[in-house]
């Protein structure tokens, strides 16, 4: 991609200085995009889910996206930091994509953000909630369609409190996602008086949960928080259940807790109040139709991340279609993604300066297997974006 930006602007300067009419950009044959998400581990279902989420898109469409063919080059980056850059490298200098489409883990996003910022290559980020990369590392070029850590979660310090829990105990993996989604819960919390009697954490992906249930039943809190998502989700609430807990000591957590894991978790997810920016049963339009294309052509229920996908293609087609497909066109795509408000299956969402949805926060309550609406626990809530600087 580099390359070519290079080769093309090489020539356009020869053009220039020969005095020779510059040529005019054309839409492109095809646009070529890097799909680097989980296919194994503990995040695989939801990789695959994002990615249906996406080609859903590009389906309907004939294919296309912004009117322009799909070419997808696909890479399993197995939730793995340590290959992160080499997986994003493939993409974009073997392959030369023109967006890189990734990822769930945030050590991983963190890493292909630094290589797409390297390459100035287009990136859209269809999960991971690094609060850095809509925030130090913010670039033009990176653009985000879910969340950042800190949003599900600091929607629910004012739910907590409105319940009168007072003292809380955390748990999470001790990785990025894990320690900044505990960060924004505690951030609102005790900003209205709460207390975080006890932080614990086990490192990712683990699922020895007992020693801290046991902990945990000896501190007594009102409440447990956390943060967990896919097979390591299913495990906490089973493990949670069977320790005898789930009735004494409430457990709670953003949404990733319960969604696309209900069925997994075999009833012990039942009843648990999570915060996401998406839930079942919402009453738009957009979501009936996403929903019901979604059945038909996976033959099940979509979740949060096939939403996300499903939105990075969006946002994919909201840059495309203003330059008319001309792919090299990137400061026009770039100024039309900025500026796009994407009718999403979660409710219409719009960019922040930082390139992350402004978007609503849901109370939600597990119920059989789905996630159905409580409330709307924050609104329209942007994240703080600190140390955002975009140049
Ligand atoms: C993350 O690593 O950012 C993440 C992974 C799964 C669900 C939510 C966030």
């Amino acid at each position: 991609m580099e390359k070519t930006i290079n080769r093309l602007s090489g020539l356009l300067a020869g053009a220039a200085l020969l005095g020779l009419a510059m040529p005019a950009a054309h839409a492109a044959d095809a646009v070529k995009v890097g799909l680097m998400l989980p296919a194994t581990g503990t995040y695989a279902k939801l990789g695959t889910a994002i990615t249906n989420g996406f080609k859903l898109y590009a389906d309907e469409n004939g294919g296309k996206i912004g009117g322009v063919t799909v070419e997808y080059s696909m890479v399993d980056d197995e939730s793995d930091p340590a290959k992160a850059t080499e997986n994003a490298n493939k993409l974009v200098k073997r392959d030369a994509v023109d967006v890189l489409v990734g990822t769930v883990h945030s050590g991983v996003a963190m890493a292909m953000a630094k290589v797409a910022r390297g390459t100035k290559t287009l990136m859209i980020v269809p999960n991971a909630g690094a609060d850095e990369l809509t925030g130090p590392l913010c670039a033009p070029n990176i653009f985000r369609t879910s969340f950042t850590n800190w949003q599900p979660s600091y929607a629910m310090g004012p739910v907590l409190l409105g319940k009168g829990v007072k003292k809380v105990v955390t748990l999470t993996w001790k990785y990025s996602a894990g320690l900044q989604a505990i960060d924004g819960f505690k951030e609102s919390f005790t900003a209205g008086g709460g207390e975080i009697v006890k932080e614990l954490t086990l490192p990712f992906p683990n699922t020895e949960f007992q020693p801290y249930l046991t902990e945990i039943a000896s501190l007594k809190p009102d409440a447990v928080f956390v943060f967990f998502a896919g097979g390591g989700a299913v495990k906490l609430a089973k493990d949670y259940a069977a320790a005898g807990l789930k009735d004494s000591i409430p457990l709670y957590g953003s949404g990733f807790l319960t969604d696309g894991t209900l069925d997994a978790m075999g009833g012990a997810g039942e009843g648990l109040l999570t915060t996401l920016h998406y839930a079942d049963g919402l009453d738009n339009a957009k979501d009936k139709a996403f929903r019901a294309a979604y059945e038909k052509a996976y033959g099940m229920a979509p979740d949060v991340y096939a939403v996300q996908g499903y939105d990075a293609a969006q946002l994919l087609a909201a840059g495309l279609t203003a330059v008319q497909g001309k792919v090299e066109d990137r400061q026009g795509m770039i100024k039309a993604m900025e500026a796009a408000h994407i009718d999403s299956p979660r409710g219409t969402f719009s960019m922040s300066a930082a390139h992350n949805p402004v978007q609503d926060i849901y109370l939600r309550e597990a119920k059989g297997s789905v996630n159905p609406v409580v409330s709307v626990a924050s609104k329209a809530l942007a994240d703080p974006a600190r140390g955002c600087s975009m140049q």
